[in-house]
């Protein structure tokens, strides 16, 4: 890809944005007013906005490598906090994708560098689920499980802060965990059972 087509196609955005609508940016520049936060991977081929269909300003994003929420990562918790208490979020989405390869990364036995501390918080959640996944033999399916279960224990540590705990007391959000199906393009609700999770983890993370 041309640096100077990047420029070229955003020009053309933006006359296209103004054409249909003379006041697009100035409605833009006045403040966004997202209820949705996405958590997502990095990977150039899950693009956010355009598989989710939204447009600017209505999704707020973080996108790292393998769509993690690291306990003491302060980017994402961030993220977290600013989303849950100054846009107030309705509904916080944590989306993996299959083929990660933060994931793979995490399954090889590697030294990855300055990487090594990123994918020891994966597997950890390998170490977590090693149970079930030892029991997957095939190794492609293996990997597809892997990918939702870090969803699920990324959501968990979204759960597991003091930010959603108290925001859950006052208002209504909600915690998805989906994966983007790269093979189809299509977005899977991984349907977690968090009320089942909760009564699980409360007894350990609840601060409130
Ligand atoms: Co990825």
């Amino acid at each position: 890809m041309d640096i100077q087509q990047i420029f070229k196609n955003n020009r053309q955005w933006a006359e296209d944005k103004l054409g249909a609508d003379n006041n697009y940016f100035k409605k833009l520049a006045s403040g966004q007013n997202s209820k949705i936060l996405y958590i997502g991977c990095s990977d150039s081929r899950v693009s956010a906005e355009e598989m989710m269909g939204v447009a600017p300003g209505e999704v707020f994003v973080h996108r790292n490598i393998a769509n993690m929420v690291p306990n003491n990562d302060l980017n994402s918790h961030s993220v977290l906090s600013y989303a849950v208490n100054h846009l107030e979020v309705d509904h916080i989405i944590v989306c993996g994708h299959y083929n990660c390869g933060g994931i793979k990364a995490a399954m090889i036995q590697q030294d990855f560098g300055i990487l090594n501390p990123w994918l020891r918080n994966i597997r950890d959640v390998f170490r977590l689920h090693m149970e079930e996944l030892r029991m997957i033999t095939n190794e492609e399916q293996q990997y597809d499980r892997f990918v939702e279960l870090n969803v699920q224990e990324q959501c968990i540590n979204v759960i597991k802060t003091a930010d959603v705990q108290k925001a859950i007391l006052t208002r209504n959000i909600t915690i998805h965990g989906w994966v983007f199906d790269i093979h189809t393009g299509r977005l899977v609700d991984l349907k977690i059972d968090f009320h089942k999770i909760l009564e699980k983890i409360m007894e350990i993370y609840k601060i409130h």
